[in-house]
Parts: structure tokens; C-alpha cells; sequence
């Protein structure tokens, strides 16, 4: 089945969509993206991913180029499009061509981009072997709370972990704290069972999976700490994880090196992701 993507206004055959070459998306980086979860051909937590593409393109004062309810129409047509039921839709926003000068031109159209793409879900077995997570330096810039397509540390870093045979690398600021995965949010349970997760603030994204998350916990009853936590708590803890749009929950079962618990996903970690599932089933 050929893909489709959206470009400007126009639907193309993915292999043959394209944008200029001075496009400061590709020149400088100056834009912004979202990846959203297909569910059984719907989107899941579609309103707050648009609310935070909207902080993104204020952030850089980037305007969306239509309205949103163009863009949803959109955003629809190009999931129908791509026949298929379980996926991602990526969006994209750059500021839009203009002749390559750093400050902001007086004039440009955004550029938006729209594909989509198949994805298979693992199951409950392969889940549960969990996997391995190394730490790196967090060497990214200070504004991460923007879902920014500048990604170069973000890259790096999956490389340095996959180059490691780790799956994933979290990210630690200079005092020693866990900030993020470099396309997840990262998360621990304590020895007592308390579920940890860094506090929001502009050195991490607010990842919609995270608050999801968040809500589940408040209705299971689970204590939560926002709160930063440790390269060194974290190889104690009792289960460790890490969340985001495409990852879900995914149980990490080493860290540096270090065993979690005993080397399989906890079960508070598999009893949330049976819980993010129903969410999922139930979203639409
Ligand atoms: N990444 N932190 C970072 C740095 C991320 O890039 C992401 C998402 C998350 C989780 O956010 P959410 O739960 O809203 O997906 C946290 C996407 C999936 C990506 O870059 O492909």
C-alpha cells in the first residue's frame, strides 16, 4: 500500500513529497512537531498534542498556518488516506522558506507537513522482558519543554545507546538528576512503591503520555512524587520505565548496567500499561 503525506495543501505520494531546500525547518532547525497515536484508526489524546503544538509555535512565534479545525480535517484525511488502523501521524511546522538570513524574514508561510506511518505492537511477552537503559549527559539546550525538531542531542544519544545495546539512554543534568529519555519520559518506582517521575519545567518535555499517565495513577490509587530523582535511585529502584506516545510503557530492566528489580518488568508497571490499554480502548 503506497503512503501518503500532506505538503502545503497538497496530498502526495510520500516517496515524491517534497519541501524546498531553503525551508528553515532544514536550514536552521525552526520548527516544531508532534507525534500522535493511532488506535484502531483514531487518534489517541488528539486535543492534548494540538494544545501542545500550540505552546511549541508560540513559544518560537511561529503562527499556524490555518485553523484548527482545517488541521484536524487534515489530519483525519491523511490517517484515512494511509489505510491503516494502528500507527502514528507526524506533524510537522517550520517557519517556511525564505532566503537564509538567522533572524526571523519579514515574510513566510509555515510550512506543514503531515505523514503516517504503520506500527506494530509488541506483546505482553516480548514487553516483559523489558529493556536496557544507559545514562548520558544532558547536553541539550534549556528549553525542552518545546517540542522543538532541533533533535541533534536527542539522536546522539539513541545512537550512543543503541551503539551500547541499550534500547534507550536517560539523560542527567549536571547535578546528577534524570531529566528524560531522549524521545521518552522516564519514570521509577520506589522500594515502598511510590511511582517517580521528574517535576515539568523547561529542561524536559511535558510528554503527553507522562500525564496520562499521571491521571491513571491518581485513579488507581498509586502515591506519585513529581519530583527529580537520581542516576543512583533509579539502579535501586524497584521497577523503572520509561513512556511516550510510540513506547507506551516500557519496562526498563537494566540501567548502566545495573539489574532492576529482578530483571523482568514490575507488575505495578504491567498492571499501568493493562490500565493505559482500557484507556486506549476506551478513548474514541
Ligand atoms: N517523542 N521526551 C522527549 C524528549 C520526547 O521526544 C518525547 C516524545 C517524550 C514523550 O512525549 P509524548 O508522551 O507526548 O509522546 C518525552 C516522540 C514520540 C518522538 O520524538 O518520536
Amino acid at each position: 500500500m503506497s503512503r501518503v503525506a500532506y505538503v502545503n495543501g497538497r496530498y502526495l505520494r510520500h516517496a515524491e513529497a517534497q519541501v524546498h531546500i531553503e525551508d528553515r525547518g532544514y536550514q536552521f532547525s525552526d520548527g516544531v512537531y508532534e507525534v500522535i497515536l493511532i488506535k484502531n484508526g483514531h487518534m489517541i489524546d488528539e486535543e492534548q498534542h494540538l494544545k501542545r503544538l500550540q505552546k511549541s509555535l508560540s513559544s518560537l512565534e511561529i503562527v499556524l498556518p490555518m485553523k484548527q479545525t482545517a488541521m484536524r480535517h487534515i489530519m483525519k484525511e491523511v490517517i484515512k488516506r494511509n489505510k491503516f488502523q494502528n500507527g502514528i501521524i507526524y506533524i510537522q511546522i517550520t517557519r517556511g522558506v525564505a532566503a537564509r538570513e538567522h533572524s526571523f524574514p519579514k515574510y513566510s508561510n509555515p510550512t506543514l507537513v503531515m505523514t503516517a506511518r504503520r506500527i506494530v505492537e509488541k506483546n505482553y511477552n516480548e514487553i516483559e522482558s523489558g529493556v536496557k537503559v544507559i545514562t548520558i549527559d544532558d547536553i541539550r539546550w534549556k528549553r525542552c519543554d518545546i517540542k522543538s525538531i532541533s533533535l541533534l542531542p536527542n539522536v546522539l544519544g539513541k545512537q550512543t545507546a543503541r551503539n551500547q545495546g541499550a534500547y534507550e539512554a536517560w539523560m542527567v543534568d549536571a547535578a546528577g538528576y534524570v531529566t528524560e529519555g531522549t524521545s521518552t519520559n522516564a519514570w521509577i518506582v520506589s522500594p515502598d512503591g511510590r511511582l517517580i517521575t521528574a517535576e515539568l519545567g523547561r529542561n524536559i518535555l511535558s510528554g503527553i503520555t507522562r500525564n496520562t499517565f499521571i491521571k491513571i495513577i491518581h485513579e488507581l490509587n498509586y502515591k506519585l512524587e513529581e519530583r527529580q530523582f537520581s542516576v543512583e535511585e533509579a539502579k535501586n529502584a524497584r521497577e523503572a520505565f520509561f513512556t511516550s506516545s510510540t513506547s507506551f510503557l516500557t519496562p526498563v530492566t537494566e540501567i548502566d548496567g545495573a539489574v532492576i528489580g529482578n530483571g523482568r518488568a514490575g507488575s505495578l508497571s504491567i498492571e499501568l500499561l493493562k490500565a493505559y490499554d482500557n484507556y486506549m480502548n476506551q478513548a474514541y
